[in-house]
């Protein structure tokens, strides 16, 4: 189990810009400051939840790590795409990032690749590892994609498919990071919650209803997960545009 800590801050608004690009597209979602802003304030703090993650886990096992929210739209995929980039840095680490949100995923979309087997494929005994797995076009971070569309997400979610798909992926990979639906309007995020190793709640500041959060909170932890803490996204006025004291960029090199 990953031993609880407290939250951060992460993946605030901000513009594309552009370099240390590896995938050269831009149709890749604005909001991956891992991807499009590597050397900026926002990447920096999506480096830092890392930092307390890998702290959290001193043994280096392997980790499953879910990325949920109470609603839909709060920031899930977009932190759980930065989050797994940002583990994916840590080069003697194999990182996974998994899309099981079989109702409305996004990982592929956001990372401007075509749709391919996946998640559900692979639960379904219709694809295997590696027929599904693919570079997610950063560093050598690897995607499962959400998979073919299936009639009942809740359906194909058993505990012991999941179980058996988590302890496959622990064989290849240091870090599964998995995107999915959000609690309150399905059961998906309560179950693979309750199957994972850690959980992290996005919120979105000025947006998300804090009663909301907290009945998520409650559910998962009735559910048997283990709510490490939350991922706040949108935070405004701390960073280095409204603060110089944030900013830390490298001293340039001046000639005599
Ligand atoms: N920090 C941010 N500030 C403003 N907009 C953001 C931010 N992060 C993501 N977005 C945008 O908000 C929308 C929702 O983001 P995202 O898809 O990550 O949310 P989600 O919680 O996964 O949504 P869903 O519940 O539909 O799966 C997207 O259009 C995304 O580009
Ligand atoms: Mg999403």
């Amino acid at each position: 189990m990953f031993r609880r800590q407290k939250s951060a801050d992460a993946g605030a608004k901000t513009p594309p810009s552009g370099d240390f690009v590896v995938v050269v597209d831009e149709a890749v979602n604005s909001f991956l400051v891992m991807f499009h802003e590597p050397a900026g304030f926002r990447a920096e703090q999506v480096r830092s939840l890392r930092n307390r993650l890998v702290a959290m886990n001193p043994d280096g096992e392997p980790k499953t790590l879910v990325i949920t929210s109470a609603v839909r739209g709060e920031g899930k995929s977009v932190s759980a795409l930065n989050l797994a980039m940002a583990f994916s840095e840590l080069e003697w680490q194999k990182v996974v990032v998994v899309d099981a949100d079989l109702r409305r995923p996004s990982c592929e979309r956001y990372l401007n690749l075509n749709p391919g087997p996946g998640f559900s494929d692979v639960l379904l005994g219709n694809a295997t590892l590696d027929e599904a797995l693919r570079p997610a076009g950063y560093r050598n971070l690897q995607l499962l994609g959400a998979g073919s569309t299936v009639g009942n997400p809740a359906e194909i979610l058993g505990v012991s498919r999941i179980d058996d798909l988590f302890q496959r992926l622990k064989e290849r990979f240091q870090y599964i990071v998995i995107d999915t639906p959000p609690v309150l309007p399905s059961t998906d995020a309560g179950v693979l919650s309750a199957r994972a190793d850690g959980t992290l709640m996005v919120v979105q500041l000025e947006q998300s209803l804090k009663g909301q959060t907290r009945d998520a909170v409650r559910v998962l932890s009735d559910m048997g997960g283990n709510v490490l803490g939350t991922f706040v996204n949108g935070v405004r006025g701390q960073d280095p545009d409204s603060d110089r004291r944030l900013a830390y960029e490298p001293r340039e090199v001046t000639e005599d």
